[in-house]
């Protein structure tokens, strides 16, 4: 969570800084700040509370001025977000430090610095880091070194950026579990959390490496290793097209982003299908070897990605007839799991920064996992760097912190890896074929869901006065279910549940009254007869049902029910094609509510903390 940029440039560079960070509010927005050196010695810097917006107008009523600078949108770990709290801290004006990750040990160093003087002004672990490299500096008299000589100090995951007032031409970045680039641009040099925050500055890249320390000098980029050894790190050319991170017709990224999950779905299984078949390079040459061994998969995940997860556990046991489990990863990672020999690990992550999953996965070799398999919409990430296998999804840059489109071709490349998989375990090449050609028929099936829009619009009318919803769903739709009820959560605030709908019985149908909105997942499969029981027994109790139906079902006899006709699908795909609608759903409730829609509160899109 949170974003940093640092730059050290040859003109003025704070607009430019401010619309850097403004790319990374996705990673946290209760708070941002900035500090610049406006001469040697002279260290100013200005925070805010709330969005960027609110330190662009502050900086109207108080401008500041520099090529040497910082900046810092915040998710608040510790402390409130207040305007003491915000990034960047200071120490003794000398020394502004802005932060992203947690300092593990951050209690005990500030009892030490504080036994040696030093006066804290926030609530924040990250103070700690400043007066310690303070501490160092008046040892060495270097930056460089005194941040190597704090950097030692520290525990926890962090990337950090580093000014001082006597070093006015110099910015010095670590990467300590927490992501950060180095932008080489025409106006200077940068470092940021993400280049998407550099996509107007920068086209050349080095993404650093675990324990790297980049120390900027006017022109000159010198990274060192956790040792501090001169080390030589790729530089790569990146073209982001302005498109992928405009917002073009629509009102927010989160609309523009379930709207462009025809494609992207396309997209993501474009490369791998040649005439129906599952080319052999799509999961690597590696995956030759590796995946006639595989037993059982682990597939770990959090949030959406673990929902992901829990369709994909329906297709590795019906498809690839693989036994399967999932877990999130926040619990498997502090879990005695019996590990069986054979066990491919399956991590799944749009960000591909979680910190509970990386977490999982760094322990994968030594707990004895035969291999593990990253999935992940972001290539240069810690996930797809570190996996023995990755494969992307080809979503696109996703910037509403809500996730649509990195969910549905998480759920495309979950289903490839299914069939791949299946394929040395006796699924039948027909049935592949088949399956294959249902994944061809998606895009035009999500582009027919996407038609209900106007519905979906009407029918958000009726939830933006409810507390609470219901998402009911059944096997391999049941977990499509609970991301409906997250989607309405997170960005509409109603407190939504799901449940698998035999379960309802069991205790939920307690809640259900004409208040309960309750909303259906009805795919043509085996158990349509039992979801039309589970549909009479809300009625009974006065429930409004909402029914996403496949069209080639009779639900006339379902009575006074809403329903709302799907693409006619098979089972297997029919998780990919319902997550549309209730995302449409979800997104019109909250635009209706008012809600801040890309940028809920409370939440960030990259989770690096745990
Ligand atoms: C919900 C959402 C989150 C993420 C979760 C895991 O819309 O986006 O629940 O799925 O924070 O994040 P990743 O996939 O980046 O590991």
């Amino acid at each position: 969570m949170c974003g940093i940029v640092g730059a050290v440039a040859k003109n003025d560079i704070v607009t430019t800084l401010l619309n850097c960070l403004q790319c990374l509010e996705y990673r946290g927005y209760d708070s941002s700040g900035i500090a610049v050196l406006e001469a040697p010695q002279v260290l100013r810097r200005l925070r805010a509370v709330g969005k960027i917006d609110n330190l662009r107008t502050a900086l109207q009523d108080f401008p500041l001025a520099g090529k040497v600078g910082i900046v810092h949108t915040r998710w608040a770990t510790h402390g409130a977000p207040t305007e003491a709290n915000a990034h960047p801290h200071f120490s003794q004006n000398e020394i502004a430090v802005v932060h992203n990750g947690i300092i593990e040990n951050y209690y005990e160093l500030r009892e030490e610095l504080q036994g040696a003087g030093y006066e804290f002004h926030s609530e924040t672990d990250s103070e700690v880091i400043a007066h310690l490299i303070h501490k160092y500096y008046q040892k060495t008299h270097n930056l460089l070194q005194a941040v190597h000589l704090a950097r030692q100090c520290l525990s926890g995951m962090y990337a950090i950026a580093v000014i001082h007032a006597s070093e006015p031409n110099r910015l010095i970045g670590v990467r300590q579990g927490s992501s950060l680039v180095v932008g080489f641009g025409e106006n200077g040099h940068f470092i940021a959390s993400d280049c998407v925050a550099l996509t107007s500055v920068a086209e050349e890249f080095i993404y650093l490496q675990e324990g790297d320390l980049v120390d900027i000098y006017d022109t000159q980029v010198v990274i060192y290793d956790n040792e501090c050894q001169l080390v030589e790190r790729e530089q790569q050319i990146l073209h982001f097209s302005s498109e992928a991170i405009e917002r073009g017709v629509y009102k927010h990224y989160m609309q523009k982003e379930i709207f462009e999950q025809p494609y992207a779905v396309a997209n993501t299984f474009a490369e791998c299908l040649h005439s129906n078949l599952i080319s052999d390079g799509t999961f690597s040459v590696a995956a030759k070897e590796l995946f006639p061994k595989v037993k059982r998969i682990q597939i770990v995940a959090c949030g959406s990605s673990y929902y992901a997860g829990l369709v994909a556990r329906y297709w590795f046991e019906a498809i690839a007839n693989l036994p399967c489990r999932v877990d999130i990863a926040s619990e498997l990672r502090y879990q005695k799991t019996v590990i069986e020999p054979g066990t491919l690990l399956v991590a799944i992550s749009q960000s591909g920064e979680t910190a509970d999953t990386l977490a999982v996965v760094r322990q994968a070799r030594e707990v004895g996992y035969l291999a593990w398999v990253a999935i992940s919409n972001v290539a240069a990430s810690a996930l797809m760097r570190e996996a023995d296998l990755a494969f992307l999804t080809h979503a696109g840059i996703e910037i509403g912190v809500a996730s649509t489109k990195t969910f549905t071709t998480q759920l495309v490349v979950l289903f490839l890896l299914s069939i791949t998989l299946g394929e040395y375990n006796g699924l039948d090449e027909q049935r592949a074929l088949q399956l294959t050609q249902a994944l061809r028929n998606l895009p035009a099936q999500l582009e027919q869901t996407l038609v209900l829009d106007a519905v979906l619009q009407k029918l958000a009318k009726k939830f933006i006065t409810k507390q609470h919803a219901l998402y009911l769903g059944r096997n391999i739709c049941y977990p499509i279910a609970l991301e409906g009820a997250l989607k309405m959560k997170e960005i509409s605030y109603i407190h939504a549940e799901a449940y698998p709908a035999g379960e309802l019985k069991h205790g939920p149908l307690a809640l259900v009254d004409e208040n309960m909105p309750v909303v259906v997942l009805l795919p043509k499969d085996e158990l349509v007869a039992k979801m039309e029981s589970n549909i009479k027994e809300v009625q009974a109790r006065r429930g409004e049902v909402i029914v996403f139906a496949d069209s080639s079902l009779d639900c006339s006899e379902l009575g006074d029910v809403m329903v709302i006709k799907m693409p006619e699908v098979i089972k297997e795909v029919a998780p990919i094609v319902y997550t549309l609608p209730l995302q449409l759903l979800a997104y019109h409730t909250a635009v209706q509510k008012g809600a801040d829609v890309d940028q809920p509160r409370n939440l960030a899109k990259s989770v690096t903390v745990e």
